[in-house]
Order: C-alpha cells, then structure tokens, then sequence
C-alpha cells in the first residue's frame, strides 16, 4: 500500500517537528555535505535546506514518477539538488553521504527490506541516519500494528552496533500512537 502522491503545505505540525528534528542534528556550520532523503515526494524538506546551503549537495530518491517530475521542475535552478526515481531497495543506489533522512517512507518496507536497507545504507553514511517513522514500542512482534517495525531491534541485530548508537524519541501526537506503535524520532549516529 503506498501512500499517494501528495502536495505539500509549507505550514503543518509534523512538517516543523520534522524540520526542527533535522535542524537539531544536522551540524550547518560545517562546509560542504552530502544528504540523501529516501521517499522524499516532491522535494520539499531537502528545499528547506538547499535554499541556505548553497555548498552542500541533496540528492532525493522516490520511487513514485510523478513526485520526481515535480521536484525536478520545481528546484531546476538548484544545481545543488538532484532528484533520482528508484526504489530504496534497487541495488544500483550509490548511498555515499553525511546525512540519510526518512520520514515515513520505511514503513513501506517489511522487515527483512529493512535489514537489507541498513545493511546497504549504514557502511556508507558518514555522520547520521535521522528516521521520522511508526515504530514498535512493544517486544510483542506479533501483535505489532501492520505498519511498525521494531527499528531498535533491527538495528541491535545488525553489524553495525559497534560503529553507531541508536536513540529514539517517541512523539507525543495521540493519533500516531496504537497498539504497541508509536511516531518516533530515531537517530543512528556514527560513534
Ligand atoms: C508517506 S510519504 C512521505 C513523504 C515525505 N517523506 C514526507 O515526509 O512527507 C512516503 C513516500 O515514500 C515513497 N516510497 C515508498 N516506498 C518507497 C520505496 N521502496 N522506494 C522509494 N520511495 C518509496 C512514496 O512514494 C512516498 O513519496
């Protein structure tokens, strides 16, 4: 089930806390960076940031035509964006970057898509994975709501636990919250 395209407000609670998580974990100051959105639709959060760091490079992936139609036309004065249709899980995806962020785009894969994700993307990102998504706050797998994942579980049971560590901030918006899953802010950082 995939969500359908959708056109993007500038004003909206979960877009500022989703921009206000990114502005409190991603270091500006620094010269020139590479982040890379997975499921990022028409571009809007990595515009945010383009806009004000002419220096650093933004590479959005979706795999939905439509979406990266419109993020191409609406940022083709950017040269500091790139846009690319594919699925997170094509193996042809180069994933060198600072930064990886998702907001609710691993939801759509399943668990062992997602081992597979970490597996490909973890090796190559340099600073952090910043993951707005419904997760499992129960150790009951099988009672999970069909969408969460137990990220923090995913996450120990990969390699890379002795190069990052794994926080996660549950949100407090009541209609993310049911049966054992919750809306979270999760960041793996590089130790
Ligand atoms: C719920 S929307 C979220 C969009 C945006 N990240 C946001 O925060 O508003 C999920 C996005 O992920 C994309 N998506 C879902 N599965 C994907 C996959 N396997 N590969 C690439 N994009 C995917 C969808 O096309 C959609 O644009």
């Amino acid at each position: 089930m995939f969500w359908k395209f959708r056109k993007f407000e500038n004003e909206g609670q979960i877009d500022s806390f989703y921009l206000d998580f990114l502005q409190k974990n991603i270091d500006t100051n620094l010269p020139d960076q590479h982040i890379i959105e997975v499921g990022c639709s028409d571009g809007y959060t990595l515009g945010q940031f383009a806009n004000q760091l002419p220096t650093w490079k933004f590479t959005g992936i979706d795999l939905q035509t439509q979406a990266i139609e419109t993020a191409l036309e609406k940022y083709k004065n950017m040269p500091n964006m790139d846009f690319i249709c594919k699925s997170i899980l094509d193996d042809t995806i180069e994933w060198d970057c600072d930064y990886l962020l998702s907001r609710t785009t691993l939801i759509y894969l399943n668990y062992d898509e997602i081992k597979l994700f970490f597996q490909r993307t973890l090796p190559k990102i340099k600073s952090k994975l910043l993951l707005i998504e419904v997760i499992s706050v129960s150790d009951k797998t099988e009672n999970l709501h069909y969408f969460a994942h137990p990220i923090k579980s995913i996450f120990e049971q990969s390699d890379f636990m002795n190069e990052f560590t794994i926080d996660i901030e549950l949100l407090d918006y009541e209609h993310w919250i049911s049966d054992g899953a919750a809306g979270a802010a999760v960041s793996i950082v590089r130790k």
